[in-house]
């Protein structure tokens, strides 16, 4: 991710997305050390992020519904602390559903720059979001945001830069990476700029659980997906069946584990490298992270953020913060 900019036109996505051959390079460093896992960025390919959209209308799945609503009702207030003519560049951008109730109560908005790692769905709503929105300049951009970025220019009048990270997408983050991801993205948006950000709250375990593996068995396709994937980008070879996913809460990691455990033997080969997996053996495939107030205000302070306003549901399940790039 870096502040450079260069010209850009049109709706069309820039796709500067990972190749198969380094997403295989990646799956297998991660998976041949002594605690295999698997980079939760590997989730979204376009089936995976077909299968997110359906996690999102499960009962179980509060955060959806609960973030949607703060930014639909609080809309004016986040718009004021924004201000006119403001760029949005989004981070994890989906379907953009999220979105569509910012840019209606911001002011002029100069422009807005998804980014996602999954390119169909990018594609799909950039040209929804241009039919939409006549009057803004929309630039998606493929990529994997923990990796160097460079923005198109959209246009100079712009008043104040705008990071949007719904979907408590932070929460995948380690804690000990979210300082450092914070403070390029306090770079990028520079002294004053803002950070429009989904924090998901601690919460009753089960309510926790219940949300990550809901009953009609999205999440547990969602998150077995990963290896249906490397079957099919690198002819990996995993029995799907032979996997069994588990979501549960870790208090020590303030967060819910998701993992596949393996309960037949496994052999499966990427990049020419066979792997073997026995009855017990676990794959980590992602984590989210569960805050208070005070320890995510404490970790964006350590980046260069201060806290403008956190606006949250009144039973406190999910908060939108607005925070601000220290000068
Ligand atoms: C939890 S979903 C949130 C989607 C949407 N923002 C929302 O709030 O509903 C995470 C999104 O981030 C994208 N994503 C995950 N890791 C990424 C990465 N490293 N680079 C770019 N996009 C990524 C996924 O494709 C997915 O659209």
């Amino acid at each position: 991710m870096t502040v450079e900019q260069h010209e850009s036109t049109g709706a069309e996505v820039e796709d500067l997305s990972p190749s198969s051959r380094e997403v295989a390079a990646e799956a297998l460093e991660s998976l041949r050390g002594p605690s295999p896992q698997l980079p939760c960025k590997l989730l979204y390919d376009d089936v995976g992020a077909r299968l997110f959209e359906q996690i999102c209308e499960q009962p179980e799945y509060y955060p959806t519904r609960t973030e949607t609503a703060i930014l639909r009702v609080r809309g004016a207030e986040i718009a004021a602390r924004i201000g006119p003519h403001a760029l949005v560049v989004e981070f994890g951008s989906g379907a953009s559903t999220k979105t569509r109730h910012l840019l209606d109560a911001l002011t002029e908005p100069a422009g807005y720059v998804p980014i996602d790692i999954a390119r169909e769905q990018l594609a799909e709503t950039a040209r929804a979001l241009d039919e939409d929105y006549p009057g803004l300049r929309v630039r998606p951009v493929c990529a994997d945001y923990t990796k160097p970025i460079t923005l198109p220019k959209l246009v100079d009048e712009v008043e104040n830069t705008v990071v949007f990270f719904p979907g408590s997408t932070i929460g995948n983050f380690e804690q000990r990476q979210v300082v450092g991801f914070l403070r390029r993205v306090a770079r990028l948006v520079g002294p004053g700029g803002g950070l429009l950000i989904g924090v998901d709250l601690k919460k009753d375990r089960h309510v926790l659980e219940a949300a990550y593996d809901d009953a009609a068995g999205v999440s547990r396709a969602f998150i077995k997906n990963v290896l249906a994937r490397l079957n099919r980008e690198c002819g990996a070879g995993f029995d799907l069946d032979a996997w069994r996913y588990r979501a549960r809460w870790c208090e020590e990691r303030s967060g819910i584990v998701m993992e596949l455990i393996c309960e037949r033997p496994q052999r499966v080969t990427i990049a020419g490298e066979t792997l073997e997996f026995a009855p017990g053996a676990v794959i980590h495939c992602e984590d989210s992270h569960k805050y208070s107030r005070e320890s995510f205000a404490a970790l964006a302070a350590e980046a260069g953020f201060s806290v403008d306003s956190v606006w949250t549901d009144d039973d406190e399940l999910f908060s939108v913060q607005y925070l601000t790039a220290d000068g």
